[in-house]
């Protein structure tokens, strides 16, 4: 699906994020499974992640993100009629964690759904809540993409246990006089989706005692360095807009390899590059927005700016926004 914007521009006018404390290194994971900290760093750039406590669920993580975005956007909470929660690691498969954290947010008057669509669950999440937006079906949303993949892996295997981390971020979502977003891309090629799956976790495999993360990361990885390009070279080209205009580059931060081809293969220069994987690892659908938050941290994400997020993941998906900032969303609270 490809689509530009049309109509009443819409755009995020706040943004926070939030991770758990406990930071586990490369040197602690090599206690746990064979691997080093130079495999780790040499293959894909994390040299830490965050990793919730036992008794913390995704909505524990997201609820203070959706609190500094309300605040960031001087939204009050009972305004907000949407609540979108990109995930695939909710609280439980029902209620969905959007209907926990509009409870405890109050928002009464709230739509609120989860969404799954793996690491490009965020993309998914704010081209859907645009959509409702410039339909004039919701006046305000909050989207939040967040993951605690921690509690799907298998911390004995080695190939997956060391790329993911938990994280969440959220935005708030409304009506601008100018600027906001311009388009999306979005795809998915479930042929793919064996690649990178959940055995165990629904309908189809409901008796599979297997409840981990199972993956083929060097198929992982030629589909994503495909499709990160793809994906932005036909959001650009929708727009009319050219890779020389882009001022900040958001990508899902699973891979600093996959993130430096996309960057080279699209020839955006590295200054306008956030990276934040060497922290977070692969946080799924909480790594577009806490990468925003980083950007916003460093100052790089000011209005004006001419924001491109491309993501990837599970499905397998990919999708990409193209942005117009329109906030002043520095120093978003972490
Ligand atoms: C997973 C990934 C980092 C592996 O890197 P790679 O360069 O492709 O490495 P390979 O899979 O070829 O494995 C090379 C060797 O390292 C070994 N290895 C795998 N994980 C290891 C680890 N954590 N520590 C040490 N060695 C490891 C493999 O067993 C293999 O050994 P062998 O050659 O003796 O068989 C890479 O394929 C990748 O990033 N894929 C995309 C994954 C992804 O992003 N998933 C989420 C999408 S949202």
């Amino acid at each position: 699906m490809i689509g530009v914007a049309n109509g009443q521009p819409v755009s995020i006018s706040g943004l926070g994020c939030h991770v758990p404390e406990r930071v586990l290194t490369n040197e602690e994971l090599s206690t746990l499974v064979d691997t080093s900290d130079e495999w780790i760093v040499t293959r894909t750039g994390i040299r830490e992640r965050r990793i919730a406590a036992q008794d913390e669920a995704l909505s524990d993580i997201a609820l203070p993100a959706c609190k500094d975005a309300l605040e960031q956007a001087g939204v009050p909470p009972a305004e907000i009629d949407l609540v979108l929660v990109a995930t695939v690691t909710p609280d439980m498969a029902f209620p969905a964690t959007a209907a926990i954290l509009a409870d405890e947010l109050g928002m009464p008057d709230a739509a609120a759904y989860d969404l799954s669509a793996g690491c490009t669950g965020f993309m998914y999440a704010i081209a859907q809540a645009y959509g409702m937006i410039a339909a004039g079906l919701v006046e305000k949303a909050l989207v939040v993409g967040g993951d605690l993949l921690s509690k799907i892996l298998d911390w004995t295997d080695r190939s997956t246990l060391v790329l993911f981390g938990d994280g969440a971020g959220a935005v708030v979502l409304e009506r601008v006089e100018r600027g906001g977003f311009l388009g999306f891309e979005l795809g998915a090629d479930g042929g793919g989706g064996a690649h990178l799956w959940l055995p165990g976790s629904g309908s189809r495999h409901f008796d599979d005692p297997d409840k981990f993360v199972k993956m083929n990361g060097r198929e992982v990885f030629k589909f994503a360095t495909r499709v990160m390009v793809t994906s932005a070279e036909a959001v650009l080209e929708a727009c009319g807009r050219s890779v020389d205009e882009i001022d900040l580059y958001v990508q899902h931060q699973a891979n600093v390899r996959i993130i430096d081809h996309a960057t080279r293969k699209l020839g955006i220069p590295d200054e306008k590059v956030v990276i934040d994987v060497d922290r977070y690892g692969n946080t799924s659908s909480g790594s577009i927005p806490l990468a925003l938050a980083d950007a916003a941290a460093d100052g790089r994400l000011r209005p004006g700016a001419l924001v491109l997020m491309t993501g990837m993941g599970a499905g397998l998906t990919w999708g990409s926004a193209l942005i117009e900032w329109t906030h002043d969303t520095n120093g978003a609270p972490r």
